[in-house]
C-alpha cells in the first residue's frame, strides 16, 4: 500500500511561525526525537508488508512504500506559561491565532478531499452544548457502570436501529459503539476466535489491513484467499483452501466493500461454499461493513447482510457514510456469543466485553442525532446520489482517456494513479501501486468532481506530453483490460 497523504500541517506550521508574535513555542524543528531535515521530502522506505505470499498462508514479503511527509518539524510545541502571561494576554492571543490558522487549513483540506470514505458534510451545532462534559460509556452498553456521566440511552438507541437494519431481534443481539471500523473487526474476529478457539481465519487478499492485524494480535492461523479483478473474493480458491484445513473450524471475514476497489464479497456464496464443504455449524462469519455497511441495505440488487443468515457479527464505521467529527463505529453480534468473552468487573459494576475500556460517550450522541435527522429514507436518497455521482466521475474520466473502474454496487471509482505526488497530496487521494481511488460520499458534489476533473486533465496534459498527445499508463493488471485505456488496451 502506498500511503502519501499530506495534511497541510507543515504548511500551516510555517505560516504560523511567520505570523506569530511572542513565544507560543511553535518553533520549527523543536520536536523530540525528530529526524533532522526529514520533514521536507516524502520518505521512501522499505517496509515489511504482509504481501507477496504465493501459497495463501501469510508470510512476510517486502514492497516499497512511499510514506507521507514527516510533520514532526511543524508541530505546535507546548511551552510553559511566562510569569506575566495572564496580565499581557499574549498567550491567549497567540493560542487563538494558532487555532484560527488551523481552522483555515481544515477548511482548505476539506475542500480538496476526495480519497478517503468520509462524509465531511454535517452540522452538529446543536450538540456544542455537550462539549463541557466528559461523557464516557466505560463497560457494557447495556449495564450501567457507577460512572454516571454516560450516554448509554443514546448508545442503545443507535444499536437498536442497526440491529433492526441487520434483522436481529432486540433480545438476541449485543453490540457497542466502537472507536472505528478497525475496532469492529478486532472485536468480530475475537468473538469468532472465542467461539472457535482452534479456528483458522480466512480473508480475501483485499481485506482491510486490520483483519490481518487481528490475526497477528490473536496469533491466529490466517489464510489469504484470492480475489477477482473486481476485488471480490474468489470462492473457488476459498474452497480449495478450506479443504486443506478440513479438521479446523473456519472464521471468515466477508467484505461489504473492500478498501481499495469497493468490492462486495458474495456472502451467500461464501455460506454455500462453507456448508457444501463440510463446515456446517463449524464456521463464524464476521462482515466487515466499515465502508458500505450502511450503504448496501439501500442498494437494489445488493446482497443482503442479515442475521437471518448464519453470520456472527457485522461492523461499520460511523464517521464514514454517516459523517461524524470523530472516528467511531458500530459493532453488532449475537448475544449468545458475547457470554463467551465477557467477565464482570466489580470496579465498574459493569461487564467487560469490549476491546477498549473507556469509550467515547459523545460519539453515540452524534450518531443518534444523524440517524434521527435522516432516517432510512434520508440515507436511501444519499446512497442513490453517491452512486449517480460515482458513475458521473467514472464516465468523465473515461471520456478524458483515463482508465477507470467502478464496481456495480460501489461508489469507489478506481483510476490510474496520478503521476505527481503533489497532486495526490492536494486531493488526498488514496493510492495503491498504479491505481488511485475517489470514494464518492454524500459531500462529493458534481461541482467538486468537475473541479477535480479539470485539474486532473490539465495536469495530465503536462505529465504525458508527447508531441501534444497524452499517453495513458497501463493499469490492466489492477482493473482489467476492459477498464484500461492505455494505448495497448484502448479500443
Ligand atoms: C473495508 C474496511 N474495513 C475496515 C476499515 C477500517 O476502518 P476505520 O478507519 O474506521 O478503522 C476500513 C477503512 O477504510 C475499510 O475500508
Amino acid at each position: 500500500m502506498v500511503g502519501s497523504v499530506g495534511n497541510g500541517l507543515a504548511d500551516l506550521g510555517a505560516a504560523v511561525n511567520g505570523a506569530r508574535g511572542k513565544g507560543m513555542g511553535m518553533e520549527v524543528g523543536m520536536g523530540m526525537g525528530m529526524l533532522p531535515g526529514a520533514a521536507e521530502a516524502a520518505l521512501a522506505m522499505e517496509v515489511e508488508a504482509a504481501a507477496g505470499e504465493e501459497d495463501g498462508v501469510e508470510s512476510p514479503g517486502r514492497r516499497e512504500i512511499v510514506l507521507g511527509r514527516n510533520v514532526h518539524t511543524a508541530s505546535f510545541a507546548v511551552k510553559e506559561p511566562d510569569a506575566d502571561d495572564e496580565e499581557t494576554g499574549e498567550r491567549e492571543a497567540a493560542m487563538a491565532s494558532v487555532l484560527a490558522l488551523y481552522r483555515k487549513s481544515l477548511v482548505e483540506r476539506t475542500k480538496h478531499h476526495l480519497g478517503y470514505p468520509y462524509n465531511l458534510d454535517f452540522d452538529y451545532g446543536a450538540l456544542g452544548q455537550l462539549q463541557h462534559f466528559s461523557i464516557n460509556n466505560l463497560g457494557d452498553p447495556f449495564i450501567e457502570s457507577n460512572y454516571g456521566v454516560h450516554s448509554r440511552q443514546f448508545e442503545v438507541g443507535v444499536l437498536d436501529w442497526f440491529a433492526r437494519l441487520w434483522e436481529l431481534e432486540k433480545d438476541e443481539y449485543w453490540g457497542y459503539i466502537t472507536n472505528c471500523g478497525t475496532e469492529g473487526n478486532l472485536h468480530g474476529i475475537l468473538v469468532g476466535r472465542e467461539v472457535f478457539p482452534d479456528g483458522v481465519l480466512y480473508a480475501s487478499r483485499e481485506s482491510h489491513y486490520s483483519v490481518f492485524k487481528a490475526a497477528r494480535m490473536y496469533r491466529m492461523e490466517c489464510v489469504k484467499v484470492d480475489t477477482f479483478i473486481s476485488g471480490e473474493i474468489d470462492c473457488e480458491d476459498f474452497q480449495r483452501k478450506l479443504l486443506l484445513n478440513k479438521d479446523k473450524p473456519a472464521i471468515i471475514n466477508v467484505n461489504i466493500g473492500t478498501t481499495v476497489k469497493g468490492a462486495v464479497d458474495d456472502l451467500d456464496l461464501v455460506i454455500k461454499t462453507l456448508e457444501e464443504n463440510g463446515f456446517k455449524d463449524r464456521f463464524y462469519i464476521h462482515c466487515d461493513g466499515a465502508l458500505f455497511g450502511l450503504m448496501m441495505p439501500f442498494v437494489k440488487k445488493a446482497p443482503k447482510v442479515s442475521f437471518k443468515k448464519p453470520i456472527g457479527s457485522v461492523s461499520v464505521s460511523g464517521h464514514k457514510f454517516v459523517g461524524c467529527p470523530m472516528p467511531c463505529g458500530v459493532q453488532i453480534t449475537r448475544l449468545e456469543h458475547i457470554n463467551a468473552l465477557s467477565s464482570n468487573v466489580e470496579y465498574l459494576a459493569s461487564r467487560d466485553a469490549t476491546i477498549m475500556g473507556s469509550r467515547n460517550g459523545h460519539a453515540p450522541i452524534f450518531l443518534w442525532y444523524t440517524l434521527n435527522r435522516k432516517g432510512y429514507r434520508g440515507f436511501q436518497k444519499e446512497v442513490q446520489k453517491c452512486l449517480r455521482n460515482a458513475h458521473y466521475l467514472k464516465d468523465r474520466l473515461r471520456e478524458a482517456g483515463i482508465g477507470a473502474m467502478l464496481n456495480e454496487l460501489s461508489s469507489t471509482v478506481v483510476f490510474e494513479r496520478p503521476k505527481d505526488e503533489e497532486f495526490v497530496r492536494r486531493w488526498q487521494l488514496a493510492c495503491e501501486g498504479s491505481i488511485a481511488h475517489v470514494v464518492v460520499m454524500p459531500n462529493v458534489t458534481i461541482d467538486k468532481l468537475d473541479y477535480f476533473l479539470n485539474e486532473l486533465r490539465e495536469k495530465r496534459a503536462t505529465w504525458y506530453q508527447d508531441g501534444g498527445m497524452c499517453q495513458a499508463p497501463c493499469i490492466a493488471r489492477d482493473v482489467g483490460q476492459d477498464s484500461c485505456l492505455c494505448s495497448l488496451h484502448k479500443k
